[in-house]
């Protein structure tokens, strides 16, 4: 078997990859070992930049994202019992847009299957050969098998083959002492922009998938057991934590979905070896707060689908050769800035005293000043990219 680009992982990343690919002409296979109503079933966070909206519907991909995302001009910061609005549009110039991350994977999958391309479920792959290159793989039967190739995408999130293929990889990370505890309910939203809540019961979030559903996030413990957590008390604790002093409500309805997520900050480099290419999950992670991993995913496919264009149009090397650091400056200031937001959120078991005193000043100070202000809303629309 032989292609031009294998590409191992069918999330986001491995699946945008394959059809920009295809719009210039280049031939890939992707390999995902789980099996499709899985990939298409993930929760994850929904919250996309302008960059990665403009991409997908550049790309043809996002006929059903104009319909049915809703897009955001503002968000609110809420603590002390109020709420402050950061209008992102005002200050930017740009939008953000709601769009469930299972709907952008339904999407890709049925654009890449109805333009003929290669997306081969339950396949796994076993085995990465960076200079060959080529990658050994097990079908859903069980057979074994070789995909030769001129080059390979690692897209195959964290705990994938990709990573370890890097010799020499230096790796950076923090692990934070909460988690989030995320629910799916069948209501109407309570707000119409995201509330980022601080309070000194933990962080709390308040999101939406559509107009009929709503989708929120409590800090826990890392270690939490979800068995701890009946539904009563979760919206007894979303109510405490988004409690103002102007009577606003939080809204109650079935609870369709419920799981804890570990936070985590991670970033491999480089994002490359040989003809391996690593992107999304598989080289970075960041803590959910601000919504970042979609985005870099996406914007790691579009400098390598760039790259790769070039070196098969030019034969000319350039672009793939500067690929991990072309990526690395975007995934740095997110990691940044995930850390940043996180850090002025939550509340950190071990804070005393005088850093929770700061950490008030800083909310204080980022609600107050309108160079703050534009400081979150550039990075959480999202810097340029490439
Ligand atoms: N062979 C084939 N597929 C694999 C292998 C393997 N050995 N190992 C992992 N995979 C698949 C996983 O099953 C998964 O579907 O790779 C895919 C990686 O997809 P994601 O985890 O969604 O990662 P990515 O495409 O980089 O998207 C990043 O995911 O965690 C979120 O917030 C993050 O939104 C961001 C997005
Ligand atoms: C989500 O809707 O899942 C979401 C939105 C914004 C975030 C994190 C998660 O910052």
């Amino acid at each position: 078997m032989r292609t031009q680009v294998a590409i191992i992982g069918g999330g986001p990343a491995g699946l945008l990859l394959s059809h920009l690919l295809h719009l210039q002409g280049i031939d890939s296979v992707v390999l995902e070992s789980r099996d499709r109503g899985y990939v298409e079933r993930r929760q994850r966070a929904g919250m996309l930049e302008q960059g990665t909206t403009d991409v997908l519907r550049e790309s043809g991909a996002g006929e059903r994202l104009d319909r049915e995302g809703l897009v955001h001009h503002g968000l609110e910061l809420r603590f002390g019992g109020a709420g402050h609005r950061i209008p992102l549009t005002d200050l930017t110039g740009r939008t953000v847009t709601v769009y469930a991350q299972t709907e952008i994977v339904k999407d890709l999958v049925a654009r890449r299957l109805a333009d003929g391309g290669d997306v081969r479920f339950e396949t796994e792959a076993v085995g990465v050969d960076a200079s060959a290159p080529s990658v050994a793989f097990r079908d859903r039967a069980g057979r074994t098998g070789t995909l030769e190739c001129d080059y390979i995408a690692a897209c195959d999130g964290f705990h994938g083959v990709g990573r370890p293929a890097v010799p020499g990889l230096r790796t950076f990370s923090r692990e934070y002492p909460f988690a989030w505890l995320g629910i799916l309910a069948d209501v109407p939203p309570s707000t119409e922009e995201l509330i980022y809540a601080g309070h000194e019961r933990g962080f709390a979030l308040h999101s939406l998938r559509s107009p009929q559903v709503s989708r929120l996030y409590l800090q826990v413990p890392p270690d939490e057991d979800i068995a701890a957590w009946p539904d009563a008390r979760i919206w007894e604790e979303l109510a405490a934590r988004f409690a103002t002093g102007d009577g606003w409500k939080l809204q109650e309805g079935p609870i369709t979905d419920k799981s804890i997520t570990p936070m985590r900050s991670f970033v491999a480099e480089p994002m490359r070896h040989d003809r391996l290419f690593l992107a999304g999950d598989a080289a970075h992670i960041v803590p959910p707060t601000g919504a970042k991993g979609l985005n870099l995913a996406v914007s790691d496919v579009i400098v390598l689908a760039r790259a790769l264009t070039e070196r098969y149009a030019t034969g000319s090397d350039t672009l793939l050769d500067a690929y991990s650091s072309t990526c690395l400056r975007r995934v740095w200031r997110a990691e940044h800035f995930s850390y940043w937001m996180t850090t002025l959120l939550h509340v950190d078991p071990a804070a005393d005293d005088f850093a929770l005193r700061l950490q008030r000043s800083h909310l204080d100070y980022v609600v107050s000043s309108e160079a703050a202000k534009t400081t979150l809303a550039e990075n959480y629309t999202g810097l340029p990219i490439g």
